[in-house]
């Protein structure tokens, strides 16, 4: 359980599935994430059984996180961060299913979503999947070290950094060219940074320090403090990570491919 609790921070699950400034109670849903395709609402994810998921199986949850599908075989949309929960450890899932029980149920109907035509239809969604989603766990790089393998599985997997770090196509498909370059177009329309390490639209001029400073306590090189959805993440998800996860994501992140792209700054 205690591991479950680490991975649930590391996913950050609580920020989406929490309503925060509605009052929700924690994991009872009811977050309006807006996205370029209409608002989504988040489920209640807590173990209520007639509002909840206290109906579900682990079956049944293991088969969301990895695979996008419902208890009735139809397809989550990928607002839900499956393409990269994907990837997640067997035991990690487990840990995390184990934990979520522990959660007090709260009762809160769930929403429909507002989605523009024709966004909103489940179906599509399969079309969607078969361009852009690839189901399978993490493979670690044998060539690379055990700090590299756990950064990448943390930015990947886990903490699914790309889902707002890289820019997307016009069908909501990630850019595969432009991995973590950022983009003008993210959560709640605002504007995430390039964080490959390119020396100028990027942050390749950071320290693994000031990386893991970032991370841990939201602040810049420069003294700025994230704000946004950034914010959050720190707050419920890398701010709760031990250090050494901290180094491992810098470690991983001054590794992979400097892209050039300027966006600018939303601060
Ligand atoms: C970026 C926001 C976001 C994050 C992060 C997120 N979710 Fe969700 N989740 C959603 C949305 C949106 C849906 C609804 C998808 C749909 O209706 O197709 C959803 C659906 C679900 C469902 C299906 C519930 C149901 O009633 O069918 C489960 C279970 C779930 N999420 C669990 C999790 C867990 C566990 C985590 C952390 C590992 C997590 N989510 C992280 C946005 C998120
Ligand atoms: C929910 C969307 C979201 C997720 C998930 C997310 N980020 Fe961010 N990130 C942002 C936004 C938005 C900013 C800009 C915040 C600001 O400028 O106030 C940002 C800023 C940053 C910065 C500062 C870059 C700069 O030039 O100032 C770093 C580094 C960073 N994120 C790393 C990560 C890592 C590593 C992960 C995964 C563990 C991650 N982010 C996950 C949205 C996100």
């Amino acid at each position: 359980m205690a591991r479950g609790e680490r991975v649930f921070a590391a996913a950050g699950c609580y920020a989406c599935h929490t309503d925060v400034k509605g009052g929700g109670g924690p994991l009872a849903g009811g977050r309006a994430l807006k996205t370029p395709f209409g608002i989504f609402h988040t489920p209640n994810i807590t173990p209520d059984r007639e509002t909840g998921i206290g109906a579900w199986g682990e079956a049944d949850f293991i088969r969301a996180l990895r695979e996008g599908l419902a208890r009735d075989g139809g397809h989550y949309f990928p607002a839900f961060p499956y393409a990269s929960y994907s990837g997640m450890s067997d035991r990690d899932a487990a840990d995390l299913w184990a934990y979520l029980r522990t959660v007090p149920p709260a009762r809160r109907e769930n929403r429909p979503h507002d989605l523009g035509f024709p966004f909103g239809i489940r179906a599509l969604v399969g079309v969607w999947k078969w361009l852009y989603f690839a189901p399978g766990r993490f493979r670690p790089d044998p060539a690379r070290g055990e700090a590299w393998n756990r950064g990448a599985y943390l930015v990947q997997a886990l903490g699914h950094c790309g889902e707002c770090h890289t820019p997307r196509d016009l069908l909501g498909g990630p850019k595969r060219e432009m991995v973590l370059a950022g983009t003008s177009a993210g959560p709640e329309g605002g504007k995430v940074p390039n964080i490959t390490p390119d020396e100028e639209t990027g942050i390749g001029k950071w320290s693994e320090g000031d990386i893991v400073s970032l991370l841990e306590i939201g602040m810049t090189p420069d003294g700025d403090v994230v704000g946004d959805t950034m914010g959050e993440v720190v707050r419920h998800a890398t701010g709760k990570l031990p250090k050494e996860d901290l180094k491992a994501i810098a470690i991983y992140l001054k590794s992979i491919p400097a892209v050039r792209n300027r966006v600018s700054s939303g601060r």
